[in-house]
């Protein structure tokens, strides 16, 4: 059933889990992680990174595809659109009925971010729709532990002057997490982690999920996170899967890619703690 994440979002901080956010990119990669959802009766949220990956799906594509899945699936599932950095895509997402929305305006400083995110949460929740921003900003792992690294650590006072500001529903946090595979390894900052679930009271998400390191995660889901987001490692597990299956024809190469992806969002409910 499509739902927003509203709901999910506060049963996950009250329950000390983190709901799993895998981006779909083509039809197969959708059908697969709400195929995982229902096996595993579990909710989930649906993410589609439309300014990202729009050269493999439009974003009119995906909300047919994932409001076709989400509508018929046996589980709630709400529809997200990932890192919306313009206004208008932001617009398109919720006329073509994505559920819950994220402004990423995490490079702007405080006051743009702040009024940046004010106007998406005011249209938004005037349609219904919630929204996740990001304050600090996660980087990106291609450049974490050099002196390129364009992570900056989200904090305390900031995020809490910013969520009242805004009235936006979750955010999204920089605490050592960074996009993509890492040069180095992830160091998760739990002291600020601890320190900013103490102080705000709506959800708390975590970007960057690949590769972060499965105690890293657990650690995160159980202390004060409550959706972390997925990507690279989905791709990298499709990969694998066709290499190491050696198919003999197309349809043997994308069931395999199916399974490699399926295993990993099964992994990722189990670190996440979402079931046993
Ligand atoms: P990874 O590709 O590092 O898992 O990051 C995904 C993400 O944060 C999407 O918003």
């Amino acid at each position: 059933m499509l739902v927003t994440s509203k709901e999910m979002l506060e049963r996950a901080k009250v329950g000390g889990y983190a709901l799993v956010a895998p981006d779909y990119y083509d039809n197969n990669s959708c059908r697969a992680f709400v195929e995982v959802a229902e096996e595993l009766n579990q909710p989930l949220i649906l993410s589609f990174a439309s300014e990202v990956h729009d050269d493999m799906l439009s974003l009119e594509e995906a909300a047919l595809i994932g409001r076709y899945y989400a509508e018929t699936a046996k589980v709630d599932i709400a529809l997200h659109l990932d890192h919306g950095t313009k206004f208008e895509t932001i617009k398109k997402a919720i006329a073509y009925g994505f559920t819950s929305v994220m402004i990423d305006a995490s490079s702007c400083d405080f006051e743009e971010n702040v009024r940046r995110t004010k106007e998406v949460v005011d249209y938004a929740h005037a349609r219904g729709v919630v929204v996740e921003a990001e304050i600090g900003h996660v980087g990106s792992g291609e450049r974490y532990s050099t002196d390129q690294d364009d992570s900056i650590y989200t904090e305390v006072e900031a995020a809490k002057k910013f969520v009242e500001l805004t009235g936006v529903d979750s955010l999204a946090i920089s605490i050592g997490t960074a996009h993509g595979h890492y040069k180095g390894t992830p160091v998760i900052n739990f002291e600020r982690l601890n320190e900013i679930r103490n102080a705000l009271d709506i959800p708390l998400v975590l970007h960057g999920g690949s590769s972060s390191g499965d105690e890293n995660l657990r650690r995160c889901a159980t202390e004060g996170i409550s959706k972390i987001n997925v990507f690279t490692d989905f791709v990298t597990a499709a990969f694998e899967s066709v290499k190491k299956g050696n198919p003999k024809d197309w349809f043997e190469l994308l069931k395999m890619s199916d399974e490699g992806i399926k295993d990993v969002l099964r992994h990722y409910f189990k670190v996440f703690n979402c079931i046993e």
